[in-house]
């Protein structure tokens, strides 16, 4: 049940600290600092000789689909191609028995995603399932795959499910680069320790979820946002702008912060609030002056920064802080604070959180 939370969705964005150490549990192990993946150890020739990765989903599990892609291609040196299922399902693909197919759907029931991985089995590639429902369509469709463990999913808004696909792509990446040789001992120890103290900055940031609920009923006359972020944090903003459409029904668009003055940044004016995912990496300062670019239009900033941030702090009009951790894996951090005002917004508007108008948790038509 609920546990008594008020929507599934909030007990699910709360519930994940806990689903990540479960989902971690047998693979990561934090002593000796090493990544198990039994898929990886079952079939690492089949991996490790594929001449490229494509993975395809449909949503929210589209935009962990992107993460992975900069995950795989940065630390473990594998072409990676993202596709949305149901293109790739009528574009006549081309699909070789050197490639390796990963479906990622919390559901396993996508209709879409399933048909994706038909047809690329039907060329001969190897299929890799990334599934939370255990015993599910796509997972049996799949040869091989890791479930994502985060138990199930019941607001419509995925959120525990997002985070756990991350978590799974990251646990492949390092058991991959290891394998490859493609990350020294001494990173990939240190990546391992990141990745298992991730659950434990999550409730950080959940401890702050009160100062998020305050800020959220000013947002609430906006009819349109704007999410900004680059890097491993590009799709965090598509994921946040996803999520605040899906709940709120408020209009928003999530884009590269770079791509703003290619045109969206015509729409900022002193009504349009603008969300930066700004935190300190390698990136900061780019991301920095595209906030001065849009404080100088006087669009209204709502920015998630790093612990203890002091430049975009000046130039942001709202902030949330996240503690500091290795740059691939922030998407697991940016990614709760706009859960969660998404979540308050939503609820400060009255609408129904847990069952959207028009969406169904599982996309069983195409
Ligand atoms: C968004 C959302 C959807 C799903 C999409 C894919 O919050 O839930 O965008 O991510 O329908 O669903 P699965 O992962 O079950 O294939």
């Amino acid at each position: 049940e609920k546990g008594g939370y008020p929507h599934f969705m909030i007990k699910e964005i709360f519930d994940q600290p806990r689903v990540l150490r479960d989902c971690m549990r047998g693979r990561v192990n934090k002593e000796v600092k090493e990544i198990l993946l039994s898929a990886v150890i079952d079939h690492k020739d089949k991996l490790l000789n594929a001449k490229r990765f494509i993975l395809t989903a449909c949503g929210t599990s589209w935009h962990a689909a992107l993460i992975g892609k900069q995950m795989l291609e940065s630390i473990a040196k594998i072409p990676v191609e993202v596709e949305y299922a149901s293109e790739f399902r009528y574009r006549d693909p081309v699909i070789t028995d050197q490639d390796v197919v990963f479906a990622i759907s919390q559901s396993g029931e996508t209709a879409d995603t399933l048909a994706a991985i038909e047809l690329a089995k039907s060329r001969g590639a190897y299929i890799y399932g990334i599934c939370n429902a255990i015993g599910s369509s796509i997972s049996r469709a799949s040869d091989t795959g890791t479930y994502i463990h985060v138990g199930p999913e019941i607001g419509v808004a995925s959120t525990k499910a997002f985070t756990g696909q991350v978590a799974v792509l990251a646990m492949l990446t390092l058991c991959l680069a290891k394998e490859k040789g493609t990350i020294t001992d001494e990173r990939y120890k240190y990546l391992v320790d990141q990745l298992a103290s991730v659950p434990d900055m999550i409730e950080k940031i959940l401890k702050t979820s009160g100062g998020i609920e305050k800020i959220a009923p000013t947002f609430t006359y906006a009819r349109n946002f704007i999410y900004l972020g680059r890097g491993f944090n590009y799709p965090v903003a598509l994921e946040g702008a996803l999520k605040l459409k899906e709940i709120s029904y408020i209009h928003a668009e999530g884009y590269p912060a770079a791509e703003m003055k290619h045109g969206p940044i015509a729409l900022v004016d002193e009504e349009m609030p603008v969300v930066f995912i700004a935190p300190h990496n390698s990136l900061y300062e780019k991301v920095l002056s595209n906030i001065q670019e849009v404080k100088a239009r006087k669009g209204r900033i709502l920015s998630i920064v790093s612990d203890g941030d002091k430049d975009v702090t000046a130039f942001s009009d709202y902030i949330i802080e996240v503690p500091h951790v290795d740059p691939i894996f922030e998407p697991l951090l940016t990614v709760v604070p706009l859960q969660l005002i998404s979540y308050y917004i939503a609820v400060a508007k009255g609408r129904e959180v847990d069952q959207p108008r028009n969406l169904a948790k599982s996309v069983t038509v195409e």
